[in-house]
């Protein structure tokens, strides 16, 4: 059984029945794209009267533990690679060179494809079975295709991934080896989205692209985030989420879960979000800068080493909202911050993550140096994804191999 009780429009409020197969407020979606995000309200007494935290804690750790959360009526049609419940590390090394005494990273690389977006698609495919889809298509640049190609294996539905030109190469492997058909397009992610949609209407497939744009309820994976820090650290929440943004989507996910458990009582104080974006690809922090609505930042062609952020448009009013709310903030980050980032998480904390991820700890260290995080505060960064997802950039920085014979004396002379 589902406590989803309605969908509510996020601009202008309305409500609308679960049961109306609807994506998009259509009163406020005629003003254009991005407008009329829909978010599922739960029945939260309802949640409150079978749950509480003793019942939590008794459950093993894993995303389905708050099945509660979740849109799904028919549990038999759940569809897992045992994603979430992953570890939230205390950070020794990598704190004391930034200088902040409480650092925690929330280790998303050991989810089943490597990464946060399994938390997202455990739910979609589970839902796209529920509502008898047997053929599924999705616009990715990299981790929603391979997330949405394996969870479709497991379920044994047709994926079809569609993929902007800049996407790399490992990832559309990744998704390939999984089973998805994928569609190299010619253009940005937005024209490749655009096509999903036309394609999806014609040969009637299930639209699973992770936007909250076309899915309301693709958010909801996201939401455990939230669930899992808050218990991993003894029904608390940390002072600061910090996680890198594209769509901004999942930062206003995580805000959920932290206000869902707030509501209910688990928690007694919220986080503020900061969400981190790639220089040159930041259209979330141009925003949030300059006190803009998401629809006053025009389109541009986004470029970032991060290539999991290359977005150049915000997507409606979900993120803006949710640093407002946690009165959070948004932050840029250049190549290099990141690089330099990614390098230090593996070599000082043993975590090989993304650049997209690595984001996190270079943005980080900017809100300290700006003086917006304090050091005495509690963060948490969210490492979205696994290094091993893009093994070229890492590859440029070990130039250096040391070739020698297979003897003692030979190896003397390099040490
Ligand atoms: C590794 C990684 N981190 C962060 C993000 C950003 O997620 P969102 O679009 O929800 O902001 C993505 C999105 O694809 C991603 O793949
Ligand atoms: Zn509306």
């Amino acid at each position: 059984m589902s406590f989803v009780k309605s969908l509510r429009c996020i601009d202008c409020g309305r409500q609308y029945s679960p049961q109306d197969s609807i994506s998009i407020c259509t009163q406020c979606s005629e003003k254009g794209l991005g407008f009329g995000l829909l978010d599922p309200v739960y029945d939260y007494d309802k949640i409150g009267e079978k749950l509480n935290k003793d019942t939590l804690e008794g459950r093993k750790l894993s995303l389905w533990k708050y099945k509660e959360f979740m849109p799904i009526s028919d549990e038999s049609k759940i569809v897992s690679l045992q994603e979430g419940g992953t570890p939230l590390i205390k950070s020794e090394n990598l704190s004391r060179e930034i200088g902040i005494k409480n650092l925690y990273m929330k280790n998303e690389t050991v989810n089943p494809t490597f990464s946060f977006k399994d938390r997202a698609f455990t739910v979609i495919i589970s839902r796209a079975l529920e509502q008898g889809a047997n053929i599924v298509a999705a616009v990715s640049d990299g981790n929603a295709g391979s997330s949405a190609a394996a969870y479709s294996a497991k379920a044994g539905i047709k994926c079809y991934v569609f993929t902007p030109s800049f996407a790399v190469g490992s990832k559309i492997t990744q998704m390939t080896m999984y089973g998805a058909k994928v569609f190299s397009v010619k253009g940005s992610l937005i024209d490749a989205g655009m096509l999903v949609i036309e394609a999806c209407e014609k040969y009637g497939w299930f639209n699973i692209t992770t936007a909250k744009v076309i899915n309301p309820y693709q958010t909801e994976g996201h939401k455990t985030l939230a669930y899992e820090i808050c218990e991993q650290l003894g029904w608390k929440s940390p002072d600061w989420i910090i996680t890198p943004a594209a769509s901004g989507d999942s930062l206003g996910a995580i805000w959920k879960g932290f206000k869902e458990f707030h509501a209910l009582g688990f928690i007694k104080n919220l986080p503020r979000m900061a969400g981190v974006q790639g220089q040159g690809a930041a259209p979330l922090v141009k925003a949030f800068e300059e006190d803009k609505q998401f629809f006053e930042v025009e389109q541009f062609e986004p470029e970032t080493i991060a290539d999991a952020l290359r977005i150049g448009m915000v997507l409606g009013s979900w993120p803006l909202n949710t640093l407002k709310e946690s009165n959070g903030h948004a932050v840029a980050v250049s190549d290099e911050e990141i690089l330099e980032a990614q390098g230090l998480l593996a070599a000082k904390e043993g975590i090989f993550v993304e650049p997209s991820s690595a984001t996190t700890i270079a943005g980080l260290k900017r809100l300290l140096d700006q003086g917006a995080i304090d050091k005495d505060e509690t963060v948490a960064c969210v490492l979205t994804g696994s290094g091993l997802k893009v093994p070229e950039v890492a590859m440029e920085m070990c130039t250096e191999l040391i070739q020698i014979e297979p003897s003692l004396s030979e190896l003397e002379k390099v040490l």
